[in-house]
């Protein structure tokens, strides 16, 4: 099932998207969360900081592994996104270190990694929610458009586009890492809730094709449609504006 939840901004939607962690937290403190990067889940963050800052919420018995991580970054690089949880959320709140996990970008050997990578996720006996966000081509985690969907964790090459979107965290474009380690997308759908943030004009399309499209490898996202669990998305209007228009019984305000 597909809940869409309407925001006006995408402050709102962030807030919203803190709400479903929180009720998560609220009923199993020691909740295995799937995280996620990219600038959807920035205002979400802030806001369970707030929370946890409130005395609301606690990570003390979190767990957590991130969707993906780029090649060749170490997780000192700003750009990395070992980098970004620490700097949005780990550093603020009260996980510990070792609770935490993300691909190494750095591991000689990638291959293997994704092997490791797998087992850290298998160890946690199921993601109790996991946050994701949507590419402009309808990635999720770094599994782009593709001709299969992929299980486990992967070491995948970046399409133009996204390194193209991605390129405005970087000097320049060269800059962008061409490869990165993602969950897979049969990964993604094995845990028991999924929080979907998209936000801004330009998830408007996708959003759609995603949600409502064919189900298919070219839009990674589509296989939400078959997710057995429920699918909370957190969008802001501007993400929204396609689906209202075609879809308008199926958005909650
Ligand atoms: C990145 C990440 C994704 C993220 C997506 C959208 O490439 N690998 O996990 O969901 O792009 O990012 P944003 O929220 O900044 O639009």
């Amino acid at each position: 099932m597909i809940k869409i939840i309407y925001s006006e901004t995408a402050h709102d939607a962030g807030i919203r998207g803190a709400e479903v962690i929180s009720e998560v937290l609220a009923s199993k403190k020691n909740a295995v969360l799937g995280l996620a990067t990219g600038s959807s889940p920035v205002g979400m963050y802030t806001e369970l900081i707030r929370r946890y800052n409130a005395g609301e919420i606690s990570f003390a018995e979190v767990k957590s592994v991130n969707l993906d991580e780029y090649v060749g970054l170490s997780a000192d690089h700003d750009q990395s996104y070992a980098y970004f949880m620490h700097h949005n959320l780990f550093d603020h709140v009260d996980i510990k270190e070792e609770n935490t996990n993300l691909p190494n970008g750095l591991a000689a050997d990638p291959v293997a990694e994704c092997a490791r990578y797998d087992a850290v996720v298998a160890s946690m006996g199921g993601v109790d929610i996991q946050v994701l966000g949507i590419g402009n081509n309808g990635h999720i985690g770094f599994n782009e458009p593709d001709t299969h969907f992929t299980k486990g964790t992967g070491l995948v090459n970046l399409t133009d586009s996204t390194i193209d979107a991605n390129a405005r965290f970087f000097e320049k474009r060269e800059d962008v890492p061409t490869q990165a380690l993602s969950m897979g997308v049969g990964q993604i759908m094995e845990a028991d809730k999924i929080l979907l943030l998209a936000m801004g004009r330009g998830k408007a399309e996708i959003l759609e094709r995603a949600l409502f499209g064919d189900v298919t490898p070219s839009v990674p996202a589509s296989i939400l449609q078959f997710f057995k669990g429920e699918v909370i998305v957190s969008a802001d209007k501007e993400a929204l504006s396609v689906i209202l228009e075609k879809h308008p019984e199926a958005v909650t305000r």
